[in-house]
């Protein structure tokens, strides 16, 4: 028995699985490897994929990032006042391997799947020393934790025990007090764990929340609750923000998830006096205990008003923010979070890990908020795929089914089919059946409109990272994202990239783990490019002659980046074709291309990323390429927007 065990406690890390992000780009806890393997599995969040997924962060310019200023943040705009007249569209983009959505009538499944979407944000000026900063980090270390051994440790206690181990070089997305409160508060004790036997923290006598079916060891990824992250809807406050749930089926929706999401429902916490943690996780063990059960509410940011009936009158609402590292109970001004969206998941094929239904990637349209106090936000998406089986009831069994004798499913037990003492061995592993997948962007800025930008504005990047085929799975080749765009004349689109790796670190070298190293393509080696230019239609590998082009002279530059003053329809055509290395033409700024070295034909020493620019189009088709990356029977980097009438 203790045998088996064993070998499953190995085959978590070994297999191979199961979500990744394409985009925006799924970090899968990678960095900066120049390796096709992720080095730390651990460093952020419990995956569960495998070591070759992920995207590097993105560098800025032409060199490796050595700081946090050079490396390169995708910098989408917000929506409007109102996101539902004036959305800021981006195409989420992801794969996942074991099959997704289907109604039981008329296109069953092999599994129940349920997809749960959601971000987080904190306004982009925090400073660095602040105790919550979202950051990437420089090195791929998992944050320092010392654990808690006295449940009624005081504040100094606790300084002293956090000081040194959260560090500014490293990555950071849920805070230390986060997965603190993790590790002392009781496990939801109701829970179905199969016949998987959960450890408790020894010195302070709890099994807690770190422990769960799926790691019962207690093994810890950088700060995130292994409770909030195996179960959905969550019964505490969280710091994530909920999109969507695309789920088992759009009943679920009415009455489950809508009514139970954080964005809406308000969560409990025992607050003992001034500590952000607290062991009791129900209101009548806390207050019998003598503490106090505060319902907090979840918000989009927290507004200026400084009492109730102002901040009524400004249509918000006045309740208790959320804030794990203060743990703060006061009351305060929160513009609230829209309902959950919630939908059917789309259907996806078994042991594919591609495209879904009639071949197109599954996807979703997240309407980016609009944040009403204009500040600029740093934020991270998460995406996580839940996978349950019919072999127990996924929503109605619990504890009371718990233990070898009770569970209804065991470790790769041997099932008679009849004959005698020949029985056959399943392959069960109970702490993945029933299985949560995850993967997260790297840290990306949510800026807020200037003036300029009114309306719709739809967002147009490049997802894959550099290699063939089997070089870059499970990532993806290199393309354009939406590469059908549909838009009206009215419409605005931001063209903007980073290239995975963004960066000038990634040759895909060894390990290679389960797949190939290697990064063919063009241009120098390790290095990722892209630009934007013009096609006669999709069947042609030419760009157009800029004469010829159309796109540049029905663009209305709206906004282009910081640095860049291209405005007639020459600078900007060059501006984007060099991926931002030539600014402006000379017309625009006199004698800019001259002063530069001269550009590399295949972009080496162009920058890796282009903040961009955002255009009105007039109505027609518009076909593009990437010069670097397009290559006929090897790669097609090509794309198409469509500009309707308004
Ligand atoms: C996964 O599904 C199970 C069974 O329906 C549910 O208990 C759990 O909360 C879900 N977890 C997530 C993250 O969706
Ligand atoms: C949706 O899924 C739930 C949970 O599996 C199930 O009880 C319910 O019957 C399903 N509804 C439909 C319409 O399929
Ligand atoms: C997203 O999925 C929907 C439904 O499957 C599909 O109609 C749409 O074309 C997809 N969008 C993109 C950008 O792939
Ligand atoms: C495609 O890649 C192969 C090497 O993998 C190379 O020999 C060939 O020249 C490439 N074709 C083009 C058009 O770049």
């Amino acid at each position: 028995m203790l045998l088996k065990v064993a070998c499953c406690a190995l085959a978590l890390v070994c297999v191979s699985a199961d979500i990744y992000l394409h985009n925006p780009r799924g970090s899968n806890n990678r960095l900066n490897e120049k390796s096709a393997n992720r080095k730390n599995a651990n460093r952020g969040f419990d995956s569960q994929n495998n070591n070759r997924g992920g995207y590097n962060v993105g560098d800025k310019t032409s060199q490796a990032f050595a700081t946090e200023d050079d490396q390169y943040q995708m910098k989408y705009f917000q929506s409007g006042d109102d996101p539902e007249a004036s959305p800021s569209n981006l195409v989420v983009e992801w794969t996942n391997q074991h099959g997704c959505g289907g109604s039981e009538d008329d296109d069953p499944h092999k599994v129940n799947c349920n997809l749960v979407l959601q971000y987080m944000c904190q306004p982009a000026d925090v400073e660095q020393g602040e105790l919550h900063r979202i950051r990437d980090g420089l090195t791929t270390n998992t944050q320092g934790y010392t654990r808690l051994t006295s449940l009624t440790e005081d504040r100094a206690t606790f300084e002293a025990r956090r000081a040194g181990q959260v560090k500014e070089d490293r990555f950071l997305q849920e805070p230390f007090e986060w997965y603190d409160k993790c590790f002392v508060r009781e496990r939801n004790k109701g829970l179905f764990t199969a016949d998987q036997d959960l450890r408790r923290n020894n010195g302070l006598r709890v099994s807690s929340a770190i422990y769960t079916r799926q790691n019962r060891n207690g093994q810890r990824r950088g700060y995130e609750c292994p409770e909030e992250r195996d179960y959905y809807p969550y019964w505490h406050p969280t710091p994530w923000k909920d999109i969507v749930v695309l789920a088992e089926n759009a009943s679920l929706c009415d009455t489950h998830y809508r009514s139970k999401s954080f964005n809406t429902h308000k969560y409990g916490e025992c607050v003992e006096g001034g500590r952000h943690f607290s062991k009791y996780n129900n209101p009548d063990a806390c207050t019998n205990a003598g503490h106090q059960w505060v319902e907090f509410s979840n918000y989009l940011e927290i507004s200026t008003e400084d009492n109730r009936a102002d901040c009524e009158a400004a249509g918000r609402v006045w309740a208790v923010p959320y804030d794990a590292v203060t743990g703060t109970t006061e009351q305060k001004c929160l513009v609230p979070l829209p309902e959950v969206d919630c939908m059917e998941a789309p259907w996806s094929r078994v042991n594919h890990n591609g495209n879904g239904k009639d071949g197109v990637p599954l996807n979703y349209t997240w309407v980016l908020p609009y944040f009403p106090s204009g500040k600029d936000q740093k934020c991270v998406f998460r995406i996580r795929y839940n996978i349950t089986t019919d072999d127990y009831d996924p929503y109605n069994t619990d504890s009371t089914e718990n233990g070898a004798a009770n569970s209804p499913v065991t470790n790769n037990p041997n099932v008679d089919i009849g004959a005698d003492l020949s029985p056959l061995r399943l392959n069960i592993n109970t702490a993945q059946f029933g299985r949560v997948f995850q993967d997260r962007s790297h840290a990306f800025i949510l800026r807020s409109r200037p003036a300029e930008i009114q309306g719709t504005l739809h967002n147009l990047n490049v997802r894959g990272k550099r290699g063939n085929i089997v070089q870059t799975y499970p990532a993806v080749e290199y393309d354009f994202i939406p590469t059908e765009l549909h838009m009206t004349e009215n419409d605005l689109v931001h063209v903007q990239w980073t290239d995975f790796p963004g960066s000038n670190t990634h040759n895909n070298g060894a390990p290679g783990g389960d797949g190939q190293t290697g990064d063919a393509g063009q241009g120098k080696a390790g290095t990722d490019r892209h630009n934007f230019v013009e096609l006669l239609d999709r069947n042609h590998n030419f760009p157009k002659p800029f004469e010829q082009s159309t796109f540049w002279q029905n663009a209305e530059v709206k906004w282009i980046y910081y640095g860049s003053t291209a405005s007639t329809a020459k600078g900007l055509a060059l501006n984007m074709a060099t991926s931002g290395y030539y600014e402006c033409d000379t017309d625009d700024c006199s004698g800019v291309v001259g002063n530069k070295d001269e550009l590399n034909a295949q972009l080496d020493n162009a920058p890796a990323s282009y903040e961009g620019v955002v255009l009105r189009l007039n109505q027609g088709t518009y076909h593009y390429m990437s010069s670097r990356n397009n290559a006929f029977t090897n790669r097609s980097q090509k794309g198409t927007v469509h500009v309707h009438q308004g």
